[in-house]
C-alpha cells in the first residue's frame, strides 16, 4: 500500500484532514523506528480533532449511525494511544504498525466516512429543496 492515495468523498474539509492526516503517517515512515514516538503523537492529536468534527457533523445531521461510526474512532484512538505510549517507553513503532493504520483508515474511509459524507450532502440538497420551494411559495403570495 505505502501511501496509496485516498480517495476524495466530497466533502473539502474532511477530505483536506484526511489528505493531511494521510501524509503524517507517511513522513512517519521515513523515520528510523526508534524515532517516531512524537510524531505518531502528533497524527494522533490530528486523528482526535478530526472525529471530534465528524461527530459534530454527525449530530448536526442526526446521523443514524453515529455511534458505531464515533466507536470505530473510540478503539483506533485507544489502539493508537497504546502504541503511542509504548513508543515513549522506548518500543519501536514498525513498519508494519503504519501499514495497517493504512488499511484501517482506507477501510473506516470507504465504509463509515463514505456514509456519512453521502447522508450528510443528501441532507443538504434536501434543505435547499425545501428552501427553494418555500422560495417559490412566497414568490407567489401562499406563504
Ligand atoms: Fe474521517
Ligand atoms: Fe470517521
Amino acid at each position: 500500500m505505502n501511501g496509496k492515495p485516498l480517495p476524495r468523498l466530497g466533502v473539502d474539509e474532511l477530505d483536506d484532514q484526511h489528505e493531511r492526516m494521510a501524509s503524517m503517517r507517511e513522513e512517519i515512515r521515513l523515520l528510523p523506528t526508534l524515532s517516531r514516538a512524537y510524531p505518531w503523537l502528533e497524527l494522533l492529536e490530528e486523528f482526535r480533532s478530526h472525529f471530534c468534527l465528524e461527530s459534530q457533523m454527525m449530530v448536526e445531521d442526526s446521523f443514524p449511525d453515529r455511534r458505531l461510526h464515533e466507536l470505530d474512532h473510540e478503539r483506533i484512538l485507544a489502539h493508537m494511544t497504546r502504541i503511542g505510549s509504548d513508543a515513549l517507553e522506548g518500543l519501536p513503532i514498525e513498519d508494519s504498525e503504519l501499514d495497517s493504520l493504512e488499511r484501517w483508515m482506507a477501510s473506516h474511509l470507504l465504509s463509515a466516512d463514505k456514509s456519512l459524507v453521502e447522508f450528510r450532502l443528501e441532507t443538504e440538497l434536501w434543505k435547499l429543496r425545501e428552501e427553494c420551494q418555500w422560495d417559490a411559495l412566497e414568490l407567489v403570495g401562499r406563504k
